[in-house]
């Protein structure tokens, strides 16, 4: 007998604004027309860390250099430990790790993150919250989960970096509603307890922090400025054909107080191009006098940054 085509209802094809929240509303026609034309977003990026990444290049202060030896310590004697103490008795997600990196910009946590992978052999999968967060309902839910799965798939370290924007209790998740909002905070956490492996969250923001992310972390590890002794360091591990630098070392760590590791590394690269321009490569130099000269050129333009950024501070309060 002929089978008789099964009635179709007619779903009238509503023009909706391409980013009203409600677009991803199953009974919206572009809805599956967006899922079919669009392919999975990629929501991570894969780091390969390299042998330059290794965490004996970090300067690091000594109670740092203890907090990332101890993690590192209790992620590589996983086994013992479990054998021995039966933790998985005692807190059931004993492999999961979370890590929380905290402090200024520019003192070595991205860098150090690396420095964890190269250290166990494994890649880093970085999210990218441009990529999870969406405008569209549900979708974000969606993507933490994908996130974790490609990280788990790849046996990789889940990195999210400068997390803020996707952990903070404010956090932005794209959509406007406040229960897909709860929903995407629940999926985070959910799969965060079901991740088996090393999570690294860094921040400079560390304060706004989701409480439930705060419950799940282990080791929390607070990256500070470097002091005099470390901006020494630092000078010599971004200058490193000695032979050519003609500079005071100490004196440079006095005059580069406030400044980080990433400031550090800035204006020794500037000082090498500026040092550098002579037709003739036999004759670059990087000498005191240009060192000197980078060095009050980021302070200037840090000093300048925090001025604006308080004006700005003073300007949103007046007017609330
Ligand atoms: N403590 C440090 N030791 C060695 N190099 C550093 C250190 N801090 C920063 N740097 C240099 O500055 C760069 C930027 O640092 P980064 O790890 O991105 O800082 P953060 O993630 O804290 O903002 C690094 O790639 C490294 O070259
Ligand atoms: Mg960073």
């Amino acid at each position: 007998m002929p089978t008789q085509p099964m009635p179709t209802r007619h779903t009238p094809e509503i023009e909706l604004p391409p980013d009203a929240a409600t677009v991803d509303d199953h009974r919206n026609p572009r809805r599956h027309r967006r899922e079919a034309e669009e392919p999975a977003p990629e929501l991570g990026l894969l780091v390969q860390p390299e042998a330059r990444h290794c965490l004996d290049k970090l300067i690091l202060h000594p109670e740092v250099k203890t907090d990332i030896q101890s993690a590192l310590r209790a992620l590589e004697k996983r086994a013992d430990l479990e054998r021995i103490w039966d933790l998985s008795s005692i807190q059931p997600m004993q492999g999961r790790c979370i890590l929380n990196f905290y402090g200024p910009p520019g003192t070595g946590k991205t860098r150090a993150a690396l420095g964890i992978a190269h250290r166990l052999g494994k890649p880093l999968y970085q999210v990218d919250y441009s990529a999870v967060i969406s405008k569209y309902l549900g979708d974000t839910a969606k993507h933490i989960k994908a996130a974790f799965q490609s990280a788990r798939e790849l046996g990789a370290i889940l990195f999210f970096d400068e997390a803020d924007s996707l952990l903070s209790r404010r956090a932005a998740t794209g959509e406007s509603c406040s229960t897909s909002i709860n929903q995407n905070r629940n999926t985070l956490m959910q799969e965060l307890d079901r991740f088996d492996g090393v999570v690294i969250v860094t921040t400079n923001l560390f304060e706004n922090y989701d409480p439930a992310l705060l419950r799940r972390i282990q080791s929390h590890i607070h990256f500070r400025l470097p002091n005099a002794s470390m901006r020494r360091e630092l000078f010599a591990l971004h200058l490193p054909n000695a032979e050519r630098v003609t500079a005071d070392f100490a004196v440079l760590a006095e005059l580069s107080r406030g400044l980080s590791g990433g400031d550090i590394l800035t204006l020794c690269l500037n000082a090498i191009h500026a040092g550098s321009t002579d037709p003739d490569p036999a004759q670059w130099r990087v000498t005191q006098e240009i060192l000197e000269k980078q060095i009050a050129k980021v302070k200037k333009a840090k000093a300048e940054h925090s001025g604006e950024k308080g004006r700005r501070k003073r300007r949103i309060g007046f007017c609330s």
